[in-house]
């Protein structure tokens, strides 16, 4: 299988590619990232070499270039967005363009090309705020901040060209993922990595959103399932059922690094912020998925890859990264709580 994989510079896509070339001995995988300020290419340098595979750089929005990197592809997986909750609400423009027009260029070079297997990676949050209970695929989307609204729009546009031109689309929506390489803009790598340095951890409101962390791994089991097992036209849920709060999820990640409570700062709310997400994955498990890592495996190694390749990231931060934090967090940390001892 030759397999376009767009967005592979990424966290998951990185993470993908990895378990595509190590478990399936007869792909070959075509790398496709625009290196925004979240690809990295030293996220694909282990790939370097690999006859299996090839990297190009360029936007999703580039239909020729698009083309060019489809021609001869069986199947494509798509995950290239702009993925920030908190960037989407500063700055919307690159969200709509890339996660709803590059979806758009993505499913034209798809039909232009036959190609047979199609996935689209969206996300738990276009169901929105999930009060109680568990959302299953029939549920109504209702995303409540410009990057779920983009991804909700991508999806849809995605799953249009399977119902008006009978492309092989099939979408997953997976829940909060963690692993090696996540772009330290996340909550888990920023709790890691402001630990490891013995500074605050900014909690949004008062720490009680509640999320799904799924492992990596975990995450392209379910997409790969998908791609090769999925109906098309059909959508999966990809969760896991461990649901933890953010002052939990801080006090886990401080304990593994032996660092102390007071580090935890409660900061004004992401406006907009859904306060819960939960999936019924039972469509994926009838294909025979399931997780292997519980939520304190998953945490656990994400840590410890932290702990062990600090060159990553504090390359990462020791860049412009450093004013997108300052602009986020600053004010807000200087207005800031502790968390009552619990
Ligand atoms: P990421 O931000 O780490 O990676 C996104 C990649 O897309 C980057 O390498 C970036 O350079 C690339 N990209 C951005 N715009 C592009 C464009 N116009 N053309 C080509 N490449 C472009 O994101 P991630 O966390 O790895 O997420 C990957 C996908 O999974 C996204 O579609 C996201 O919506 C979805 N998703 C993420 C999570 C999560 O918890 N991280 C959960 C569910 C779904
Ligand atoms: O649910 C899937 C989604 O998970 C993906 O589609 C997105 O691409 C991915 O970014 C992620 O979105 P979230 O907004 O849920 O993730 P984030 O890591 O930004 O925040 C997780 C929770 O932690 C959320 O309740 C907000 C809170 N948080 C986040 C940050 C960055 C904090 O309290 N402090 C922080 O500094």
């Amino acid at each position: 299988m030759r397999i376009l994989v767009t967005g592979a510079a990424g966290f998951i896509g990185s993470n993908y590619v990895r378990y595509m070339l190590s478990k399936q001995p007869d792909a070959h995988v075509v790398a496709l990232d625009k290196l925004t300020y979240a690809g990295n290419l030293a996220n694909l340098a282990a790939f370097e070499g690999n006859p299996r595979f090839q990297f190009v750089q360029a936007d999703i929005c580039d239909p020729d270039a698009v083309g060019e990197a489809l021609a001869g592809c069986d199947a494509l997986v798509n995950f290239a967005a702009e993925s920030h909750v908190d960037r989407s609400v500063i700055d919307p423009m690159a969200f709509v363009k890339t996660n709803v027009e590059g979806i758009r260029v993505l499913m034209e070079a798809a039909r232009t090309h036959s190609v047979q297997r199609i996935v689209q990676v969206s996300t738990d949050e276009v169901y929105g705020h999930v009060p109680d209970g568990s959302v299953n695929e029939q549920t109504l989307l209702a995303p409540r901040n410009p990057y779920s609204a983009s991804k909700a729009g991508g999806e849809l546009l995605a799953l249009s060209y399977f119902t008006s031109f009978g492309l092989p689309v099939m979408v997953t929506r997976g829940v909060n993922t963690i692993g090696p390489s996540q772009y330290p803009e996340k909550v888990v790598p920023v709790f890691v990595t402001n630990a490891i340095d013995d500074e605050q951890l900014p909690i949004y409101g008062e720490g009680k959103a509640v999320r799904e962390y799924m492992y990596v791994t975990d995450h392209c089991t379910g997409i790969d399932l998908v791609l090769h097992r999925g109906e098309p036209g059909a959508v999966y849920n990809v969760g896991v059922e461990y649901e933890v709060d953010t002052v939990t999820l801080a006090t886990s990640i401080l304990e593994l690094l032996e660092k102390p409570r007071s580090l935890m700062r409660l900061i004004e709310d992401r406006p907009g912020h859904d306060y819960r997400y939960s999936l019924d994955s039972a469509r994926l498990e009838a294909l025979g998925w399931q997780p292997k890592y519980t939520f304190p495996q998953a945490l656990a190694e994400t840590v410890n890859w932290y702990v062990e390749n600090e060159d990553w990231w504090r390359a990462i931060k020791s860049g412009s990264f450093g004013e997108y934090y300052a602009r986020n967090y600053a004010e807000r940390l200087a207005r800031s709580r502790p968390v009552a001892a619990g």
